[in-house]
């Protein structure tokens, strides 16, 4: 017997699937590929307090009170997925472009598992002229960081036509999404997303999955990043929830790629029940301001920290950050638009508001909605209320060992404008890896690295700071993500960091936890996190445009430590990833024209 949790996920995967089918054509390569086998439910019984509709705070023998940073289940389960990187013609709006995908569709297969699995996930390079590597947002990677999937950091590139098998233990549960790390590659399709189940801090009916929302480009994104690197990002044309929307090309009869057969998403619901959405900014370069028109929305998780739940009718996300929610179909029987909230402050695009998806109550309904909307957007590109995002695992920040006062600046180069973070900007070489400097026992890094290096100095829990004070003076907010962590958010402030008086109002108590924050313009963020996972982990603004420009530091924590994390078929693997990628002279093949991640 599956669980109801099992049906409802494995009936979006293929709902999912059969959206975007409509608007992308199969590479040719995809009828290749091995299919991944039926998922089993039943393997993980939990029994203690079962995960019911009426009781998602359990999960068997553990609960959403579990410390789930000392404590994973061990469901004794490995979950193998397969996922082809490739191209191809597609039309995710009515608007024909080629694309770069996983496993042909945008967004690519969701991968997923119960808190406590093991994952084995299968990447195979069907590009035609890119590397790649794909990266699991958000995932601590607790002892695996080669498995981080960022080429030039934690391993080179994966070279056409080899594959990489990525493995890792499944320590969280909630939501989150991967991606191609491989420089602009993600923002062309490459992306999908993760759903860990595990228990919750408030009750619904049924999941509905994932809800991408991301802006969208009319011309490939490598091509567009020779405007975009001269410091004026383009507005893109389009925007897409889920990989799909109606473009409308009344404007455009005499351009054949306009095909107008692009169709909105639809979500169907049952009055009275309560259902629970997986929201995700996938965006290159927008923060959105998502409603559903005439219904509130109670945010459940911040990327993948559960919170007290709160109520709101809207809900601001910037890039890469994740909003669990809970709605409730308690409105009249009728259409009601679902609204991305493209936020035009932060960032023009062509089409801000057509960005929505249609909400039905009555399956059979062909309507648009005639709903309207009584959200006003904002005129900031900040994250929620730090006030409202308490986690439910309350945690104080009790030991700071060593803070890192950094400074943002841009300039302008001569290949491209870069971001610089304590005079240096970010340039990564796919060919050479961090860890690879790591495993050779190299103890200088390049300049262009980025390094900053972090041990543990006591042997209690500790915690690092990183402050990142903007100084550029272009008032642009970032949303600053770092990989291997959840981050405890201790100021976010318009201000100039003082490191002598600042810290005197630091947030220490149970501050909001996660794994994206912005940094306001001009102003400073202050985060914490703790030295537990040896590693190299990347420290980057998610405004794709921003990343490409170098806005990224690199943490290389406990060196010491990391050799012993890697098993000697990691290492196997690792190296012959490195050797195909040099024999088939990847960086040569497919020249590098930005930071490389
Ligand atoms: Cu969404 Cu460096 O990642």
């Amino acid at each position: 017997m599956k669980t109801a949790l099992g049906y409802v996920l494995s009936a979006l995967v293929a709902s999912v699937h059969a959206s975007s089918l409509h608007a992308l054509r199969h590479s040719p390569l995809h009828d290749e590929r091995q299919i991944p086998p039926q998922l089993d439910y039943n393997l993980y019984p939990r029994a203690a307090c079962d995960n019911t509709n009426k009781s998602r705070h359990c999960w068997g023998n553990y609960s959403i009170d579990t410390n789930y940073y000392d404590e994973t289940p061990d469901t004794g389960v490995t979950r193998e997925y397969w996922l082809s990187v490739e191209e191809g013609a597609c039309a995710p709006d009515g608007y024909a472009r080629q694309c770069q995908t996983v496993n042909g569709t945008v967004p690519g297969p969701t991968i997923i598992a119960d808190w406590g699995d093991s994952l084995v996930i299968h990447v195979t390079n069907n590009l035609k002229s890119n590397g790649t590597a794909i990266h699991w947002h958000g995932l601590r990677q607790s002892g695996s960081n080669i498995y981080d999937g960022v080429p030039g950091i934690t391993q080179c590139a994966i070279a056409i036509g080899q594959s990489m098998t990525y493995r890792f233990k499944v320590t969280q549960y909630g939501s989150s999404w991967y991606h191609s790390h491989f420089s602009l590659q993600y923002a062309n399709g490459v992306f999908g997303g993760i759903v860990f189940n595990g228990p919750a801090t408030s009750n619904y009916d049924e999941d509905l999955g994932h809800l991408f929302l991301s802006d969208w480009s009319h011309v490939d994104v490598f091509t567009r990043w020779f405007a975009a690197r001269n410091g004026q990002p383009p507005a893109l044309e389009s925007g897409l929830i889920n990989g799909t929307n109606k473009y409308d090309c009344s404007n455009s009869t005499t351009d054949a790629n306009c095909t107008g057969r692009g169709v909105k998403l639809t979500t169907v619901v049952e009055k009275g029940k309560k259902y629970r959405l997986r929201l995700v900014n996938a965006a290159v370069d927008g923060v959105f301001q998502f409603s559903i028109d005439k219904h509130k929305l109670k945010v459940i998780a911040a990327d993948l920290v559960p919170i007290k739940p709160y109520s709101t009718s809207s809900l601001k996300l910037t890039e890469g950050q994740r909003y669990d929610i809970i709605f409730h179909a308690n409105q009249a029987v009728d259409n009601y638009w679902i609204r991305a909230g493209w936020l035009n402050a932060c960032q023009p695009n062509a089409h801000p508001d057509s960005i929505t998806s249609v909400l039905r109550y009555n399956a059979s309904s062909t309507e648009d909605p005639t709903t309207t909307s009584d959200v006003t957007l904002s005129s900031d590109c900040l994250d929620e209320p730090l006030a409202s995002l308490v986690p439910h695992l309350k945690i104080d920040v009790t030991n700071i060992q060593k803070s890192f006062d950094t400074y943002l600046n841009i300039s302008k180069q001569v290949d491209y404008i870069h971001w610089t973070i304590n005079t240096s900007s970010l340039v990564i070489d796919w060919a050479n890896p961090t860890l690879k400097q790591v495993f050779n026992g190299e103890s200088l890094f390049p300049t262009d690295y980025n390094v900053l290096a972090i041990n543990k100095t006591t042997t209690d829990k500790e915690w690092i700071v990183l402050v990142i004070q903007d100084q550029s003076n272009l008032g642009l907010e970032h949303p600053i993500h770092l990989h291997g962590h959840d981050f405890w958010i201790l100021d976010q402030s318009t201000g100039t960091f003082d490191a002598s008086t600042s810290p005197q109002n630091f947030k220490t108590k149970n501050p909001a936890r996660r794994d994206v924050a912005a940094l306001p313009g001009n102003g400073y963020l202050a985060i914490a996190f703790m030295p537990d996972n040896p590693g190299a982990w990347l420290c980057h603004c998610h405004i794709a445009w921003h990343a490409s420009e170098g806005l990224s530091l690199e943490f290389l924590e406990r060196e010491a430590d990391i050799k012993a994390d890697v098993s000697d078929s990691d290492r196997t693997q690792f190296d012959g990833i490195c050797q195909s990628w040099s024999d088939s002279l990847g960086t040569q093949a497919f020249p590098q024209e930005d930071s490389g991640i």
